[in-house]
């Protein structure tokens, strides 16, 4: 799969998420406004992939302030982070970006300009980084699969979640290149239908095989030996949980009915483990995002409200490991080795 984002001549490039897997179409922006409001509607969506977006809409507001007197930069820059935090709640990546360009920009004595050469340089690098803790979670997650494993994935853990190369589906592509065959179920995933739209698009254009189920099927795949491993993703892990998109908590469970395997691909940059689940707000979006299916049509009554948490809570006792870029964890082993 191409890249989900790229910096190219000061401008942010990136696959407008939206309109997969109907049509490949490319949005650019010079204004970090735009960016932010990009992350906000899910054109770029994944916890990764908003990192990056959120580091490169920093960049992109150094250029705009860097003819301003320092002081004058920096309460702009402080207004830019707290436009491009208030997008989405619940992924740490996206903070954890912010926070880095920060360091950057308030350590550094000299004036605007150069300072501004150097975020765009940290953001190009971040974008590097993550395709390469993506290839190590890859290398690490596929000495778990098996020959002729299937694995259930839940929402889009991919290509698109991520700069490139996925997270949740990191081991799968590995795996594949040392010549085991794998296949993968991917859940639809309501509301947004990530795993119907995102995770088959991108599986099939990699000639990976893919089957779409809806997101009640996934239990009775587990009951039927269909399915050997889970693997899913992450927004944020605390140190007691995972939260991952909504319905991830009755995958796990249903894989521990069934004895099955439940994997989370976690980036460091999405560990917070200072934090328990009653820090982390999860975000809730438009109630038509439920009621209206992709936005067209109304399948409830007039009137009724419904309810759209984005993500959920999976404690750890559900959880079979956590494979990261340094190596696959307990949920204990990884709280003795990043806490
Ligand atoms: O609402 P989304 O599409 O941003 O949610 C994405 C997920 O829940 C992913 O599983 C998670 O961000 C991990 S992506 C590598």
């Amino acid at each position: 799969m191409i890249p989900s984002i790229e910096w190219i001549d000061n401008k942010v490039k990136m696959i407008d998420q939206t309109v997969l897997p109907h049509e490949l179409k490319f949005l650019e922006f010079e204004d970090f406004r735009d960016v932010a409001i990009s992350i906000k509607l899910m054109n770029i969506r994944g916890a990764p992939a908003i990192g990056v977006a959120a580091a490169m809409g920093m960049a992109l507001a150094t250029i705009e302030y860097k003819e301003l007197p320092k002081s004058e930069f920096l309460k702009r820059m402080e207004e830019a982070a707290e436009v491009i935090k208030k997008t989405r709640p619940t992924a740490s990546n996206l903070f954890w970006a912010v926070d880095r360009i920060w360091k950057i920009i308030s350590s550094y004595p000299d004036n605007p300009s150069s300072l501004s050469d150097l975020v765009v340089e940290e953001a190009k690098l971040m974008a590097q980084e993550d395709i390469n803790v993506n290839k190590n979670i890859g290398k690490n997650g596929a000495e778990l699969l098996e020959d002729g494993d299937v694995v259930l994935t839940h929402c889009n853990a991919g290509s698109l979640a991520t700069v490139q190369y996925g997270t949740a589906l990191a081991p799968v592509r590995s795996a594949i290149a040392q010549g085991k065959k794998i296949s993968v179920i991917a859940d639809e995933t309501r509301p947004r239908l990530q795993g119907a739209r995102l995770t088959a698009y991108e599986l099939q254009y990699d000639k990976i095989p893919v089957n779409v189920i809806s997101d009640t099927s996934s239990g009775l795949m587990m009951r039927l030996g269909k399915v050997n491993k889970v693997i899913v993703g992450t927004d944020r892990v605390t140190s007691d949980a995972v939260f991952n998109k909504i319905g991830t908590y009755l995958v796990a469970l249903a894989a521990k009915d069934n004895n099955i395997p439940f994997y989370v691909a976690a980036p460091t940059s999405t560990l917070s483990l200072d934090e328990t689940v009653d820090d982390v707000i999860i975000e809730q979006r438009d109630s038509t995002e439920v009621s209206n299916v992709l936005g067209k049509v109304q399948i409830v009554p007039d009137g009724v409200e419904c309810l759209n948490y984005a993500f959920d809570i999976t404690p750890f006792r559900l959880v079979t490991g956590i494979i990261t870029e340094d190596g696959v964890y307990t949920p204990e082993e990884l709280l003795k080795k990043y806490k």
